[in-house]
């Protein structure tokens, strides 16, 4: 079934595995598309994934919460992404473009400004204090989300997806660990919810009923005081019904950084968030794909009986890019051992460092 091809909308995807988002660290310090940024897609869309997601885009410059991060914030970027897009369809993969502002969740060494969120509310992470947003910057982001939107789909990317987990602005908004605003961005779910709601109908006007339109999303924060899993499955329900194509099962904000738990080892350990997919599968229509530690061939075949559609993986792919012709070819399991020292190594161009010493 893994490689069964399937459909988003009216896209045909050839298999069942999706490259989540992650960070290249490729683009120039400015966030322009490189060369290297490129062949880097070239290369990865020759090597059979039916879906790639490109690492996260920021739709304006105080979002940028990566080292050597793209940029979508700007027409002028359309020209780039193009060539990014044409070379992944020299294949027949499909490639998605993730849209992203970090708000509050940027660290300290990446920032240029104070960084920005829907409270005042520490970055847990390295503490620093994000300034409020006013109601017009919210509304400006809102916009800026549609307009990166329609970059991208005037890029040629086949969809867009809107990285609403993870503890990045989105999120933010959606938890009320983060959101403690009392105008009608903040308090109850329904006011949370806007942000998201606002970005994903605007983008859907923009775009048609059959543009993909896509989110990483989150049932729940890893975190006391954050979105609850009710929270997040009324969200849920309630996009699915507007028509959003399909959704990432991810997690909330979370100490862990990125969601990407350390060494996971054994099978029962791998699809940490199986039980938040199996939620959203008795109440969503769209497609439904999980990411988060998955690792083994049966794991894999598992998921697609238990209610999801698609398979995402994130470190195996930057462990073994060729990894769908070895698990074509038998193999049982990926290579890679959750290290993260490609995370680790946030300023260098994310690749596999595990045999690297440090
Ligand atoms: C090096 C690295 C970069 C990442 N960059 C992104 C990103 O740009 N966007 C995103 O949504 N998640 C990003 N993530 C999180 C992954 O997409 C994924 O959700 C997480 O690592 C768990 O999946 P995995 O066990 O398959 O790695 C990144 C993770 C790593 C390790």
């Amino acid at each position: 079934m893994m490689f069964t091809p399937t459909k988003i909308n009216q896209l045909e995807i050839k298999n069942r595995l999706v490259r989540s988002g992650t960070g290249e660290r490729l683009a120039t310090d400015q966030g322009s598309i490189t060369k290297e940024l490129i062949d880097f897609y070239a290369d990865l869309a020759c090597k059979d994934i039916g879906l790639i997601i490109t690492g996260h885009a920021y739709v304006q410059k105080n979002g940028k919460c990566g080292y050597r991060m793209a940029a979508i914030d700007k027409d002028q970027t359309i020209a780039g992404w193009k060539k990014v897009a044409k070379a992944v369809h020299e294949t027949d993969s499909k490639i998605f473009i993730q849209l992203d502002h970090g708000g509050g969740q940027i660290a300290e060494d990446i920032m240029e400004e104070q960084t920005v969120a829907p409270s005042p509310v520490k970055n847990y992470n390295d503490g620093a204090m994000p300034r409020q947003l006013s109601h017009e910057e919210i509304e400006e982001l809102v916009s800026a989300f549609i307009k990166a939107a329609v970059r991208g789909a005037k890029a040629g990317f086949d969809g867009v997806q809107f990285l609403a987990a993870q503890g990045y602005l989105i999120n933010q908004f959606m938890s009320p660990y983060f959101n403690k605003r009392t105008d009608k961005w903040g308090g109850p779910l329904e006011n949370r919810f806007r942000f998201l709601k606002e970005i994903y109908q605007g983008a859907r006007q923009e775009l048609g009923k059959e543009y993909p339109l896509t989110a990483k999303f989150c049932l729940a924060d890893i975190t006391e005081g954050g979105l609850k899993p009710s929270e997040g499955l009324k969200m849920a329900k309630e996009l699915d019904k507007a028509g959003l194509d399909a959704f990432e099962v991810s997690g909330g904000a979370s100490i862990q950084a990125l969601n990407s738990v350390r060494y996971v080892k054994n099978e029962k350990d791998e699809a940490y968030y199986l039980p938040h997919l199996k939620r959203m599968r008795r109440h969503v229509k769209a497609n439904l794909m999980l990411v988060g530690g998955i690792q083994s061939r049966s794991v894999m075949e598992n998921l697609l009986k238990q209610g999801a559609d698609m398979v995402s993986m994130c470190r195996p792919f930057v462990c073994e890019p060729d990894l769908v012709a070895r698990l074509k070819r038998g193999q049982k399991k990926s290579k890679c051992i959750c290290c993260n020292k490609c995370l680790t190594y946030y300023k260098k161009p994310t690749k596999c460092y595990k045999s690297d010493g440090i």
